[in-house]
């Protein structure tokens, strides 16, 4: 017999190492990681690890002959900064490791006879505001409004909502016997907020370097304006919107793909929370041209009540929270060791 697993890509990641810590709490199936990394010492007893690319279809192979695979989270993918630098690299991972998935999970679907579950991150960066003008005029976006991205990253995402949206609704649409299609779910996510990692290669990460940085006494030049204004969500509301989607039934969902969202912060507010808790941070602004128009074209704030209808999304940190319960006391409790 296979064994029943939930796998994790690039669970070596901020998301996938908060998520893995969750799971492992309340999950009595195995929890199965694919990352190109070890995963860390801490969590590395949580999981069962396979060190590896999910663009490895020889390993994907091996995986469906060995586990029965309930659910997948797909994590792994090459931010938006990264992604610039390499596009090609970005959609080998975003784009054709998403199809290898999806794939994997379409062929497991019909195996055993039952929806395999895909749950996919999504971002921001989908949408694409023409300039700050409508940024300002518009900035509370529905899900549908200015999808049209300007990085690599956010044309990958926007196309892998779409490719799981396929999957799950009309893959094979024209065989005779209709296929037992996956269930794949997505949600759009702001720029998120760890204490407990530092983000790597994401245009968002002005915010939690700038928090990283005071906490260890670094001097921090921010690559945006202080006026940047985008969503932010601390990372256990993260993981929450993951698992509060995973446990849905599926006939509450009214759409494959939800916003989800919990303050919006320009740049200055956050220095001046990071200020208030620690005092004596050096937090300067040096706006870097080009990573400044990625994120002048995210919007200031996402409609998320769809998600609030269709299965109760609701963040348990709002700023106040996510600062002076979550961050601050974590962060400095990270950096005093
Ligand atoms: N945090 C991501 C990034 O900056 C956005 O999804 O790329």
């Amino acid at each position: 017999m296979r064994k029943k697993v939930i796998l994790i890509t690039g669970a070596a990641g901020e998301i996938g190492q908060a998520l893995v810590h969750q799971l492992s709490e309340a999950e009595p199936d195995l929890i199965l990681t694919l990352d190109l990394s070890d995963m860390p010492p801490d969590i590395a007893p949580l999981c069962t690890h396979i060190k590896g690319s999910i663009t490895d279809k020889s390993l994907l192979d091996r995986l469906v002959s060995e586990y029965e695979i309930d659910v997948i989270f797909h994590l792994a993918a090459l931010l938006s900064t990264r992604a610039e630098y390499s596009p090609v690299a970005a959609h080998q991972v975003n784009v054709e490791g998403t199809l290898g998935l999806l794939e994997l999970a379409a062929e497991q679907s019909q195996w055993r006879g039952k929806p395999v579950q895909f749950i996919y991150p999504s971002s921001i960066a989908v949408y694409g505001m023409p300039d700050l003008e409508t940024k300002a005029a518009h900035p509370r976006v529905q899900q549908w409004e200015w999808n049209n991205p300007t990085t690599m990253y956010g044309a990958n995402k926007l196309y892998g909502e779409q490719l799981g949206t396929y999957y799950s609704r009309n893959y094979k649409q024209l065989a005779e016997k209709e296929p037992v299609k996956l269930d794949f779910r997505a949600v759009r996510f702001p720029g998120l907020v760890s204490a407990f990692t530092a983000p790597s290669g994401g245009t968002s990460d002005y915010g939690p370097e700038m928090l990283h940085a005071a906490a260890k006494g670094e001097p921090y030049a921010c690559f945006v304006r202080p006026d940047t204004t985008i969503p932010f969500m601390a990372m256990p509301d993260g993981v929450k919107a993951l698992l509060d989607l995973v446990n849905v039934p599926l006939s509450a969902l009214s759409r494959t793909v939800y916003n989800v969202t919990a303050f919006s912060l320009s740049a200055d507010d956050f220095r001046t929370r990071v200020l208030a808790a620690f005092p004596e941070a050096q937090i300067t602004f040096e706006p870097h041209a080009k990573r400044q128009a990625i994120v002048d074209s995210w919007p200031m704030d996402a409609d998320d009540q769809p998600a609030r209808e269709d299965w109760g999304w609701q963040p348990e940190y709002d700023v106040e929270r996510s600062f002076n319960d979550y961050l601050i006391p974590n962060i400095r409790a990270r950096y005093a060791k």
